[in-house]
């Protein structure tokens, strides 16, 4: 089969790609450049440049290429941003979708895998969040992917497509340090850089009710959610009409506090994190139960928080040498 995936010069994209053809899939990567890089994308997998917007151009990427899948990653991403920009993140999120499933349903693709979010389900008040847990996004960013899952889920059953809805939950880790996030958005990237200037890495909030009162997450190495998609991707051959709706977590949950001294501890700084007020609009826990892509996909995360951070820090490094001395 051949795969578009969208956004595969992206962070996560890449490792997408480069999961997908190590499985033997065949892969064309269609990207607008506007956060990708076109260095990401591995010799011999084609590179159409092109907005998801641009429903001509994505047709004639799926003819020429002979497409009979797709997996859709590109997107905007920053839960900030979307607070201040909401009808770009409709456009680019929601709009590329349906126009994208539009020139899919023309094209004869058969299978469609969408990147959704944990960001759907909002301030989720339970221990574990499942699959049936209630979705009220709390951003614009978490309302897109919502719609974005009904989108998939209602042209994919009109159409006859197999679907998938990946909810990511939290992303670290690269496999090379070239292939790793250069965006700081996130705790990981964003505790990097506080050691890197020599600065105490912030805590935003540390009154929250969890056992050391920071906010507790659910981290994924970036290596084992693309083998999700890989897993996706053969669930959905010859299944028309399947939609599978799945939570990609580890299951574990990993607090603020936990984190900075691990990161400290693995890449020999030791700087005491300095409180800060908490930040508006964030659950103390998200943890995924994970349990329902072990069992539809036959899939579990193999890498643990040491290895997602190492290999962020790899890629940091790459970047930011004089992070090296502490
Ligand atoms: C994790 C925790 C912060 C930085 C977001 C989106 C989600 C997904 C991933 C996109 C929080 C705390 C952070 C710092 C801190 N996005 N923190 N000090 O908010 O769980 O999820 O990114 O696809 O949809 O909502 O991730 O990495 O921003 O924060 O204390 O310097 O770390 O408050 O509790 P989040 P995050």
């Amino acid at each position: 089969m051949t795969w578009l995936i969208t956004g595969g010069a992206g962070y996560i994209g890449a490792h997408v790609v480069r999961a997908m053809t190590a499985a033997g899939e065949r892969a064309v990567v269609y990207d607008d450049l506007s956060t990708g890089l076109p260095g990401r994308v591995p010799d011999g997998v084609p590179l159409v440049t092109g907005s998801t917007l641009d429903g001509e151009r994505v047709v004639r990427a799926l003819a020429d290429h002979e497409v009979t899948g797709i997996v859709h990653l590109a997107a905007k991403k920053q839960v900030a941003e979307s607070v201040s920009l909401p009808l770009y993140y409709y456009r680019e999120n929601v709009e590329g979708l349906r126009v994208l499933l539009d020139a899919g349903a023309s094209a004869g693709v058969r299978s469609f895998v969408f990147s959704s979010s944990a960001a759907v389900y909002g301030m989720p008040d339970v221990n574990l969040v499942t699959e049936e847990t209630p979705c009220l996004p709390m951003s614009p960013y978490g309302e897109t992917k919502l719609a974005g899952e009904w989108l998939v889920r209602a042209a994919g059953a009109a159409a006859g497509l197999a679907t998938a809805c990946l909810r990511y939950f939290n992303v670290a880790g690269a496999a090379r340090p070239d292939l790793a996030d250069t965006g700081v958005y996130n705790l990981i990237p964003m505790i990097f850089e506080k050691l890197t200037d020599g600065l105490p890495p912030r805590v935003f909030g540390d009154d929250y009710p969890t056992p050391d009162g920071t906010c507790v997450r659910d981290y994924i190495h970036v290596l084992d959610l693309a083998e999700a998609h890989v897993a996706a991707a053969r669930a959905l051959r010859s299944a028309p009409g399947r939609n599978l709706t799945l939570n990609i977590g580890r299951g574990e949950g990993v607090s603020v506090r936990e984190m900075i001294d691990r990161v400290n501890a693995l890449t020999g700084h030791d700087r005491r994190p300095t409180v800060s007020p908490r930040r508006p609009g964030d659950p103390a826990r998200v943890i995924a139960s994970a349990d329902r892509a072990a069992v539809e996909l036959n899939w579990k995360a193999r890498h643990d928080i040491d290895a997602m951070i190492t290999s962020a820090w790899s890629g940091w490094l790459r970047l930011h040498p004089s992070a090296a001395r502490p």
